[in-house]
């Protein structure tokens, strides 16, 4: 039995910063932010948006573009760090929004950047045990990333939900096989009743890339692993900000021993075109792999492969393979970003500075 994706829904918030903009008040060369990270925009929430807004809006798209109906969802599972309730999970407030109810499980998982793959797996794997009653599972992955004014962190900030319907891949199936990495890390933490996370920015990185190769290298021996990898049209990643994959990526193709052109190849045909939403929007923490991959199969083939590598600070990873099943070059889920793309406001230094006015 091959379980994967029916239905893919995205958003992204009303308001935008041109990075060059935040460049300005915090008095950084633009270069840094644009070249030294990678980034161009970072996706806001306008006064009337918060997470929950954005899940309810992702879910409601997915459903709309799916063959199913209300009652055949046997489970909801809503990844976030942007939890607003240490008791009652977020997917309550989704269900409610949804008018959903009934025989099925529901709930919110928790791992930084890694829940939204978290809470993917287990829907697969329920499907797999057996357990589902033939339901389909709606995942949703939400946040808003912010921090401190003026941390290092603050140009890679974002926002955005998606969600995807698991049930019949009509879209991509998923490998039921993927290689994981855990260790305990203190190198992004945001304690409760703290607004804004703690970093340990440097270590955030040596462990990111650390998690690279711990589950890369579980595919194949250092000789077969460059085959191996070729063997993806494309390679998503989460997307901190693009230069972090940049550097992973560089450290992968080092340690397979490609020549330096070889991984800058490697990279601009199989990595760095996956990452054009991110850009647009900045890290949207659980959601940030899964845009990657709801933008790398609009460009893939029926029948060619995907490889997606989830990192959460803390810190969890996963390497997953997915084989797309159908040309989606009309993709609906790209209509419907785009058609946020088309429609938010561009905000300056001033509006922002305004927006993040503590009230
Ligand atoms: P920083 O320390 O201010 O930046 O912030 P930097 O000094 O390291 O500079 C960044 C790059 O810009 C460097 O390039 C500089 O050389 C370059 P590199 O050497 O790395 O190639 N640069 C310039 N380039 C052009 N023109 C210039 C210029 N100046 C400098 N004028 C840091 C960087 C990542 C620490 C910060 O953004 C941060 O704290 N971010 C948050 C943490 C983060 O994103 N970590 C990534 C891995 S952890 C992760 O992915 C998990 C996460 O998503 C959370 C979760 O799981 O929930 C974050």
């Amino acid at each position: 039995m091959e379980i994967g994706i029916s239905a893919i829904g995205l958003t992204i918030p009303k308001y935008a910063l041109p990075l060059e903009e935040l460049a300005k008040i915090r008095n950084i060369d633009p270069d840094k932010y644009l070249n030294g990270l990678g980034c161009r925009y970072m996706a806001l929430c306008a006064p009337n948006e918060d997470v929950i807004s954005m899940a309810v809006t992702a879910a409601k798209r997915a459903l709309s573009h799916w063959h199913g109906t209300l009652e055949q969802i046997g489970l909801v599972i809503v990844a976030t760090e942007t939890g607003v309730d240490m008791s009652r999970p977020l997917s309550s407030w989704i269900m409610q929004e949804l008018s959903l109810s009934g025989q099925l499980r529901s709930y919110e998982v928790k791992h930084a950047c890694y829940g939204g793959t978290a809470a993917l797996r287990q829907a697969i794997e329920w499907k797999l045990s057996g357990n589902s009653k033939n339901k389909a599972a709606l995942i949703i992955a939400a946040d808003v990333a912010l921090y401190a004014q003026g941390h290092s962190g603050e140009p890679t900030q974002g926002a955005g939900a998606i969600a995807m319907i698991i049930d019949q891949p009509t879209i991509a199936a998923i490998s039921p096989d993927s290689f994981y990495w855990s260790e305990p890390q203190l190198d992004f933490w945001r304690p409760i009743g703290n607004k804004y996370p703690e970093v340990n920015g440097r270590l955030s990185l040596t462990s990111y890339i650390n998690a690279v190769l711990q589950c890369f290298t579980q595919i194949a021996t250092k000789q077969d692993l460059a085959a191996c990898l070729n063997e993806y049209k494309y390679q998503c990643y989460h997307v901190p900000f693009p230069k972090m994959v940049y550097s992973a990526v560089k450290r992968l193709g080092d340690y397979c021993g490609m020549a330096s052109d070889e991984i800058l190849n490697w990279y601009e045909e199989k990595i760095l075109s996956t990452m054009e939403w991110n850009q647009q929007i900045g890290n949207n923490y659980t959601a940030s792999l899964w845009f990657t991959v709801a933008n790398a199969l609009t460009k893939t083939q029926a029948k060619e492969q995907i490889s997606a590598f989830s990192y959460g600070s803390g810190c969890g990873s996963e390497l997953l393979f997915m084989r797309c099943t159908e040309n989606q070059s009309h993709a609906t889920w790209v209509q419907e970003l785009n058609q946020d793309f088309a429609t938010r406001e561009l905000i300056n230094a001033q509006q922002y500075q305004e927006l993040r006015k503590e009230k």
